[in-house]
């Protein structure tokens, strides 16, 4: 990398340079994060899934909203993009109950302000698809919030525009997967404002680690899914009794082969291109 590009932060998975006043560099590690917490090895490939699925997802949505894309590079693995001011909030849409969404309603039967019906059981699908903002921790757990929390984080027309585009967009991407044999249960969006304050979908779009995807031939509510990529992690460190804090466990290679395996089948289930061919030429995503 040239001097003249500065490393602005690490994130837990990418790395991000300023390439001019404009333009950021998004890097995609190969780290992997459960429970919060990245772990000490790495899935080989996984920041190329996850770059190459949220470019095609950029280009299949341009209709819907703009996006923060300008170029995929030969690596695959880095986009440049706008440099945008983000939104404080993370803009989660839910068409499943799932995660803390059902933690939430177990407590309150309710989830952001959102009353649900009585009796739901977790991972059942939902009458309609909710909106379900979350806070950006900076360090820990982001928290869920209301309307009015979410209203007072960003405006309430702004609150507005991005709950109408997050449903516009999980409706979208959810038929297309459910085309696919996939359900797409919930996904989190991030959009940040450009310099005449529009909104721009950025961020990532539509992965494995900002997503909920479950093969809808094994679905079955009334308890937990089996998750499309992180299951192998997740049940191999439960399997030790870690207690969920730093440092996380390192992971023996058949958990690695076996995820790196699911990340990509992941690629190609719903993309309809070989991972291989994106390998070669990542701009296929985008035709
Ligand atoms: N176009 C953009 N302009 C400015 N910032 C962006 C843009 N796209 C993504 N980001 C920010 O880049 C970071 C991506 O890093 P990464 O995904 O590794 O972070 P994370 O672990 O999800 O969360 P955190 O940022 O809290 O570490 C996020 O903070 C995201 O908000
Ligand atoms: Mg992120």
């Amino acid at each position: 990398m040239s001097d003249t590009v500065m490393h602005l932060g690490s994130g837990k998975v990418r790395e991000l340079y300023a390439l001019d006043a404009d333009r950021l560099l998004l890097v995609a590690s190969d780290r992997i994060s459960t429970f919060d917490v990245v772990l000490p090895t790495e899935i080989p490939d996984k920041g190329r899934v996850l770059t190459g699925l949220s470019a095609f997802w950029f280009g299949q949505t341009g209709a819907l909203v703009q996006n923060h894309l300008l170029a995929l590079r030969e690596d695959g693995r880095s986009t440049e993009c706008r440099r945008l001011e983000m939104l404080p909030i993370e803009c989660v849409v839910r068409g499943y109950l799932a995660g803390s969404g059902w933690k939430d309603y177990l407590a309150s039967g309710e989830v952001c302000g959102h009353r649900l019906p009585a009796g739901l059981v977790e991972s059942q699908q939902l009458p309609e698809p909710i909106f379900t903002p979350a806070t950006k921790a900076q360090t820990g757990h982001d928290e869920n919030i209301d309307r009015a929390a979410g209203a007072a984080l960003v405006g309430e027309e702004r609150y507005d525009e991005v709950e109408r585009l997050s449903l516009e967009l999980y409706r979208s991407v959810s038929e297309r997967a459910a085309a696919l044999g996939i359900i797409l249960a919930d996904t989190k969006l991030e959009f940040g404002v450009d310099e005449e304050g529009r909104l721009v979908l950025a961020d990532e779009a539509f992965t494995p680690d900002s997503s909920r995807f479950w093969p809808a031939d094994e679905y079955r509510s009334g308890g937990p899914q089996p998750s499309f990529d992180k299951q192998f992690v997740r049940d191999y460190c439960e399997s030790l009794g870690w207690d969920k804090t730093y440092p996380g466990p390192e992971l023996p290679e058949d958990v690695v082969a076996g995820t790196r395996a699911r990340y990509v089948e992941a690629f190609e289930r719903l993309t309809g291109i070989a991972f291989d061919d994106y390998l070669a030429s990542p701009e296929v995503v985008l035709a």
